[in-house]
């Protein structure tokens, strides 16, 4: 039998994606002790674990370097790749918002060329360009995003809100909501046809563990 290769993200959704798999008796033991170690595997089930930057999930599974993967929706909206949604995790829950000043709400439709300070440039230009129809300058940045109205760097920012703190620490309100945020279970094309008993396996045990626990 050959090895199945899942995909974790490094960070704050490893703990939480090792558990889920270990909820359906996938055995990550090898995986936890170290934190350096990126490849692991349990010979029993003949699971191997790769550990990825979050980003790069969907890059593995699509390639079918990994059968399938545990990503957030934000990764997936923005690197828009060839596989398969198959389940919504319900962990990682936040929002992909449009922030700014609160001062600027009331002005934004007739603001034209607005400069947008994102981590997410392709999020971003969907909802401007092709939603609101709206020519924007998209200015990528790697993290801290919240700084770029404080500093004149951009007008408006899209980004990721979970408690909210953080906007509201730096005087920025949501104007409005692009898409609710939450880890997701991908799959790569191929490896669902080919390996579509252990994979599918794996998706129902999940499953009535997310049932299970909604109830
Ligand atoms: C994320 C996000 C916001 C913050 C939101 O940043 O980009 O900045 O968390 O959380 P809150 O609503 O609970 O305050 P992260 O911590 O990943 O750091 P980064 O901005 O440097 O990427």
């Amino acid at each position: 039998m050959r090895y199945l290769t899942i995909a974790l993200p490094k960070g704050r959704l490893a703990d939480l994606s090792i558990e889920l798999f270990e909820s359906v008796g996938l055995d990550c033991s090898e995986l936890k002790k170290s934190s350096r170690k990126l490849v692991a595997a349990d010979e029993k089930s003949k699971t191997k674990y790769i550990l990825v930057k979050p980003a790069d999930v969907p890059t593995y599974v699509e390639y079918g370097a990994a059968d399938m993967g545990v990503v957030g929706k934000d990764t997936l909206m923005e690197e828009g790749r060839n596989l398969y949604e198959v389940l919504n995790l319900g962990f990682a829950a936040c929002k992909m918002v449009v922030a700014g000043p609160a001062e600027l709400k009331d002005r934004l439709d007739g603001l034209n060329n607005k400069r947008v300070a994102t981590k997410y440039p392709r999020i971003a230009r969907e909802y401007f360009e092709h939603k609101r129809r709206e020519s924007i300058e998209v200015i990528k940045l790697s993290g801290s995003v919240e700084l770029a109205p404080l500093v004149g760097l951009a007008e408006v920012i899209v980004d990721l809100v979970e408690t909210g703190r953080t906007l509201k620490e730096n005087g920025l309100t949501v104007f409005d909501t692009i898409a609710d945020i939450s880890a997701r279970l991908v799959v790569n094309r191929v490896s669902m046809k080919m390996e579509s008993e252990r994979i599918n396996g794996i998706i129902d045990g999940i499953r009535k563990k997310l049932g299970a626990a909604k109830t």
